[in-house]
């Protein structure tokens, strides 16, 4: 396509630092942070692409899980991570949110400004999918439909810390979904005395660069501890039009998601021919990425890995 680039030199250019865009949005140049978290990115690209699945993160380490310790749901929304985390595992499972939404804006990337309180169980799109789901809200908390589930209401810079202290044990499944940079790095700060070497964390946005991944990467940095990527699939979040009743109303929600994947939100890159991000990635992405960015009805953000070695997270 030499009618893109201005000169071979820029061709080349190109070429050699698609692994500068994140798969995901193909949206975040990385050039823009500094160099150790950049390499940091890249040998996480690396490595995930070794570890690509077909379905959800979530749910695929779940039907995996070995061991005795806490599984944690941080981020339920209407509780549907939760439940299928209790169906998977057979196991008890504690699911905590404000029910009332995020706590605090959420800049994804270059993308989206998620305001404070957006994800509340209050919204139209959320009480649609609650009575098509068949999800009954007592006292602002969704039930637990029959499972072995416990939700605990409140912010987790409020709740987290006091329900561990009456839970002992190690954590064996951490689930994060809290969505934003800040609430993530707390409750990793608040678990870090809990994990154990086969402790198993999930991130659901780990792709964003400036939210989950850096939170944990912070994390990291600071306890020395060691880690093995184990999973790069879809979030768990697009489950929740799986768990619609009627056939038709199902079709409705899954076309309401890919609208807003594709069409309003963070997908449109697929499409949208003026923007830079389109021809990063129909040009610059490795093919193995198109086709895998492409074959997600829902969206591939999600990554789990497990602590290898504790490091520092005991002293
Ligand atoms: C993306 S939704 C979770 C989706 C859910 N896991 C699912 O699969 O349906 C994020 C949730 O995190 C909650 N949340 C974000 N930050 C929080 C915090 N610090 N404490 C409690 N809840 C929080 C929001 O209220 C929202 O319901």
């Amino acid at each position: 396509m030499p009618f893109l680039w201005r000169n071979q030199q820029q061709r080349t250019d190109v070429a050699r630092r698609s692994d500068r865009y994140i798969p995901n949005l193909y949206s975040r140049d990385i050039g823009v942070y500094e160099a150790d978290y950049q390499s940091f990115i890249r040998r996480t690209m690396t490595e995930l692409r070794e570890h690509r699945i077909s379905g959800h993160t979530l749910l695929w380490e779940a039907s995996k899980l070995r061991g005795a310790g806490l599984i944690l749901d941080l981020g339920v929304w209407i509780g549907w991570s939760t439940r299928l985390l209790a169906d998977e595992t057979g196991r008890r499972v504690y699911g905590f949110d404000t029910f009332e939404g995020i706590v605090e804006d959420w800049q994804v990337d270059d993308g989206a400004l998620v305001k404070a309180g957006a994800l509340s169980i209050t919204e139209p799109w959320a009480q649609r999918l609650i009575e098509d789901t068949g999800v009954v809200i007592e006292d602002g908390i969704p039930s637990a439909l029959g499972r072995d589930v416990e939700f605990v209401k409140g912010s987790t810079y409020d709740t987290l810390a006091p329900f561990l202290e009456t839970r002992p044990g190690p954590i064996r499944l951490f689930h994060m979904d809290l969505d934003t940079y800040e609430s993530c790095l707390h409750a990793l700060e608040t678990c870090k005395q809990r994990f154990e070497v086969g402790s198993i964390l999930v991130f659901d946005e780990y792709l964003v660069t400036n939210g989950e991944m850096r939170a944990f990467y912070e994390f990291w940095k600071k306890y020395g501890f060691e880690y093995r990527y184990r999973a790069w699939g879809l979030e768990i979040m697009e489950m929740n039009a799986a768990m619609v009743g009627s056939r038709v109303r199902r079709f409705l929600h899954r076309a309401e998601a890919i609208q807003a994947q594709r069409v309003l939100g963070d997908g449109s890159y697929v499409w949208k021919v003026w923007g830079k991000r389109f021809w990063r990635f129909w040009l610059g992405a490795p093919w193995s990425d198109i086709r895998f960015m492409l074959g997600a009805v829902g969206q591939r953000k999600s990554v789990s890995l497990e602590i290898t070695s504790l490091g520092r997270l005991r002293a």
